[in-house]
């Protein structure tokens, strides 16, 4: 069976993350042709909210939840962060990538911020078809606070485990982990501590790169790790080449 990837596509890539909701749709035709050019790989395409998320969330103050009467954050949060995948999926369906858009709000459940319940057999129907399904950062239900923030980076480290994939990618804005300017090669358990993470420039209600590290880290400890990276350098990782990143690894 070929290798089963997750693919992160952080909304800094895609979107521009200065204005509100701008996709990047040059960006997005670059990461669709490098897709359509790994024949042999079943891939799931996880995206960010970037410009078309964050900044609603932040302004209903999602990450805090939600409370009875004080429910458009949901909405309008869910419809910008769906607005973004559906131009993610177009630009897949245009390179030829059977792609299909999936929403966490309708198939996930959170308790306090953390998937407690996430449907995964139909993205398994779906992988089998010979689909990329495209999930992103959303919007859930919890059970505590009544709604919450899922980003992409939780959801990875979810799906990671619920669908035993082989390999975790994630493309971002920026050559890798950068620690002083300089890239880290490989984070574990053990050297995360000793890294000084700056935290993103832009509204992030999901805690930035140190955020996404701290998911990494707990899939590395499951046994499986992930692969931090240049967006340009996409194809070398969906190849199995070298890609100039970060590494996050087990002990
Ligand atoms: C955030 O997802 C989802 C929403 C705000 C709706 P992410 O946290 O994964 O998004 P990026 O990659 O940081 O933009």
């Amino acid at each position: 069976m070929s290798d089963l990837i997750i693919l992160k596509l952080g909304g800094s890539v895609i979107t521009d993350k200065g204005t509100d909701c701008t996709v990047n749709r040059a960006a997005l035709a670059g990461i669709a042709a490098a897709i359509a050019g790994a024949h042999a790989a079943r891939i799931v395409v996880v995206h960010g909210a970037g410009s078309c998320g964050h900044p609603e969330a932040h302004r209903y103050h999602l990450d805090k939840g939600a409370t009875a009467g004080e429910t458009d954050g949901i909405y309008v949060t869910h419809r910008a962060v769906s607005a973004l995948n559906e131009a993610v999926v177009s630009a897949l369906r245009e390179a030829g990538v059977p792609a299909l858009g999936v929403h966490p709000l309708h198939t996930g459940v959170a308790d306090n911020g953390r998937l407690v319940m996430f449907e995964s057999r139909h993205l398994e129907q779906m992988l089998a078809l010979g689909m990329v399904p495209v999930i992103h950062g959303d919007v859930v239900m919890d059970l505590s606070r009544g709604a919450c923030i899922v980003s992409g980076d939780q959801l990875v480290r979810y799906l990671a485990v619920a669908l035993k994939c082989t390999r975790v990618g994630l493309a971002t804005d920026v050559p890798g982990v950068l620690d002083g300017g300089r890239v880290v090669p490989e984070i574990t358990p053990k050297s995360a501590h000793t890294l000084q993470i700056g935290n993103s420039s832009h509204t992030d209600v999901t805690g930035g790169m140190k955020g996404k590290i701290d998911e990494l880290l707990g899939l590395a400890r499951e046994g499986i790790g992930a692969d931090i990276f240049q967006v340009s350098r996409l194809g070398d990782f969906l190849a199995g080449n070298d890609h100039g990143g970060t590494k996050v690894r087990g002990e």
